[in-house]
């Protein structure tokens, strides 16, 4: 397998690798049906820990049946193509309904279908400063990108939204506005950590779905940090060695809140602050402070 990107080409106005973008007029022209449920998010925000949670949603419980494929083959990632080889859309194409799609892509560039056939939406974003770190780290592990540079150049990067998929601040404020139109779960990582049980109880029933209590407690189990690191369906341990080494970074790296604690300097911290009021400002958007 090739492993062609490591360089982002602008889609839009949007960073994103270049294997993308050669057959973006694929993504564009996907066809959401109905009852597809889809996963938003920006990269390193929780996106593999929510989708394990809704493929055990969706087969109640049942911890075998979702040990039937690797995550990103149960819930496709949408606009992932790899020189051909691997085409989200054509995997998607090929799946019966109901389908669970993964995404990164801010929401101006959705696919339209999506808005037309009104699908439920779940958007999970994280707090800025983990998502850098985490981001960082996975820039080193998954080769499809390229160099990070040192923290403090990368740093730069993703404050400059110079990182693949693009701004954080724009994707998480852009779909936080879109919820006030459309079918959109908005969810915090942070609450999920703090409060997993009750986040999974809004989940239901914004998914229209009764469920035993023995049955959540179970897939609480199931999806907890260490269960799912050790779990190869979803933890991207089966993906292609050329894409992914564990090695130099495991997918699963802490999966914690206020890492960034250990990564920024007091400078850091200070320059980060005050840039992120400006970019931030005119939102409600609000993460817990004091991560
Ligand atoms: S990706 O590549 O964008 O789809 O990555 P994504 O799954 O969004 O994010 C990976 C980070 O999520 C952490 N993670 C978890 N945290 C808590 N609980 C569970 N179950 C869980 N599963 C994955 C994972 O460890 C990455 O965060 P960091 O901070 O790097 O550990």
């Amino acid at each position: 397998l090739n492993v062609c990107s490591k360089q982002l080409v602008d889609v839009h106005g949007v960073p994103i690798f270049s294997c993308i973008a050669e057959e973006w007029s694929q993504v564009e022209s996907f066809e959401a049906r109905p009852d597809d449920l889809l996963i938003s998010t920006y990269p390193k925000s929780g996106t593999t820990w929510i989708s394990e949670i809704v493929d055990l949603i969706y087969n109640n419980g049942d911890v075998e049946k979702c040990k039937r494929d690797a995550i990103f083959n149960r819930v496709p990632f949408m606009e992932l193509t790899l020189c051909g080889f691997r085409s989200g859309v054509e995997l998607l194409n090929n799946m019966k309904s109901p389908r669970l799609i993964k995404t990164h892509l801010p929401v101006q560039l959705l696919p339209s279908s999506f808005w037309k056939n009104d699908c439920k939406m779940i958007y999970m974003a994280r707090n800025a400063k983990d998502v850098a770190v985490s981001y960082y780290y996975f820039y080193q592990m998954a080769k499809l990108h390229p160099e990070p540079g040192t923290w403090e150049e990368f740093l730069d990067k993703f404050m400059a939204g110079k990182v693949s998929f693009g701004s954080w601040y724009d994707h998480v404020k852009g779909w936080w506005e879109k919820r006030k139109d459309y079918r959109i779960f908005y969810l915090l990582y942070e609450d999920m950590k703090e409060n997993p049980k009750c986040e999974i109880q809004k989940l239901l029933k914004f998914l229209e779905k009764d469920m035993p209590e023995e049955i959540v407690d179970k897939i609480l189990y199931h999806c907890s940090f260490d269960v799912m690191k050790q779990n190869p369906s979803a933890n991207y341990t089966t993906m292609e060695n050329n894409l992914m080494d564990h090695s130099v970074s495991p997918f699963m790296r802490k999966g914690i809140t206020g890492d960034w604690k250990n990564q920024f300097t007091v400078a850091q911290y200070e320059r980060f602050e005050e840039d992120y009021v400006k970019k931030m400002k005119g939102s409600t958007l609000q993460f817990q402070s004091e991560i």
